[in-house]
């Protein structure tokens, strides 16, 4: 065996300027959204257990540390209630509450700073006492076009209130055009749709469910709505429909396990792609950096750089602000 020495990919390996100019991704703050809880039962912020260095705020904390943020150059939010036990119930009715957490937190928040870019998540599951995505119908079987009316009376609310975009995270049929049709009635024309259209029934979401107080004793089953973690083809379907349907911005979630999929929307949509880092993927990396396994940063920094050249440039994740110090 011989080999042709003339070929030595090394040679652009050599010097870090050039290895810096030839790098075919970066990160910037720029990329990144960071997830936001809200909450009307503390007095300040309270960190998540299951989440270290995340935590949830209360309205009035929320606006006096959003200016760090966006010194910091943090300018996108995706804001997540926690609801208070005494308000939720079988049909998730606080979403339609105008008043609710989420709503008022989106009015204050853009009349202080407009130039933010506000995503308020749509779904039932933080209002409803079994942690659903849907409503439930006589025999306990999630009914998707009674929970995408609610859902759709919801966006308008949202969009009323001054998020920019609405998240649908409920993965129900036909909820991206009758959101569409809602807000457009309702004059929200430019208001949009950021739909999370694969996304998985995953166990990384676990700590989320901690977080904003969702987690129901007997463990929650989300199978008959989200995809099977096996299936591409069927997540490929889903992201199909939901640009079809409307959707401006398609989102994977989680990111890191699903970079195919990533890669799959990139190559071959004509719309920006999202991924969401979610709860899991962040607490894994903090655990083991705990333990003195993993460095935190790189290993941060390394994650989200993959989940970017896969083909994501719109970023959720929870490492958002750690990456803007780095990034700084
Ligand atoms: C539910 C929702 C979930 C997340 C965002 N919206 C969890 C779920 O489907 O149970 C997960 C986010 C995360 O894990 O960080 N509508």
């Amino acid at each position: 065996m011989s080999f042709d020495f003339s070929i030595r990919p090394r040679r652009l390996r050599e010097n870090s300027v050039l290895r810096e100019m030839i790098a075919e991704n970066s990160l910037t703050v720029n990329d990144l959204i960071f997830p936001v809880f809200v909450s009307n039962e503390i007095r300040d912020r309270q960190e998540i257990s299951s989440m270290p260095g995340i935590y949830r705020w209360s309205l009035p904390s929320l606006l006096k540390q959003i200016p760090e943020w966006i010194d910091l150059g943090i300018r996108a939010f995706a804001i997540f209630p926690c609801v208070e036990k005494e308000m939720k119930d079988e049909t998730g009715s606080e979403i339609l509450n105008s008043n609710a957490l989420t709503y008022e937190a989106a009015r204050k928040i853009k009349s202080n700073w407009a130039e933010t870019l506000l995503i308020g998540d749509l779904a039932l599951d933080p209002y409803t006492i079994h942690g659903h995505d849907g409503i439930l119908d006589s025999g306990g079987q999630i009914a998707n076009d009674p929970t995408v009316e609610i859902l759709a009376k919801a966006s308008v609310l949202a969009g009323n209130s001054g998020y920019d975009m609405v998240a649908p995270s409920d993965m129900m049929d036909g909820r991206v055009s009758i959101i569409r049709k809602h807000l457009d009635s309702a004059n929200l024309l430019h208001t949009g749709i950021l739909a999370y259209s694969a996304k998985f029934c995953s166990a990384y979401y676990g700590p989320f469910r901690e977080a904003i107080g969702s987690t129901t004793q007997a463990p929650i089953n989300k199978s008959t709505y989200q995809l099977n973690p096996a299936n591409r083809n069927e997540s490929i379907k889903e992201l199909h429909l939901d640009l079809a349907e409307g959707a401006d911005i398609l989102m994977i979630k989680p990111a890191e396990p699903y970079l195919d999929v990533i890669s799959y929307a990139k190559d071959n949509f004509n719309v920006p792609i999202a991924a969401y880092q979610v709860s899991g993927e962040y607490s894994r990396l903090v655990a083991a950096a705990s333990c003195g396994w993993l460095d935190l940063d790189k290993c941060a920094q390394e994650s989200i750089l993959s989940i970017k050249r896969a083909g994501a440039n719109l970023i959720l994740s929870y490492f958002a602000e750690r990456m803007a110090r780095i990034l700084f």
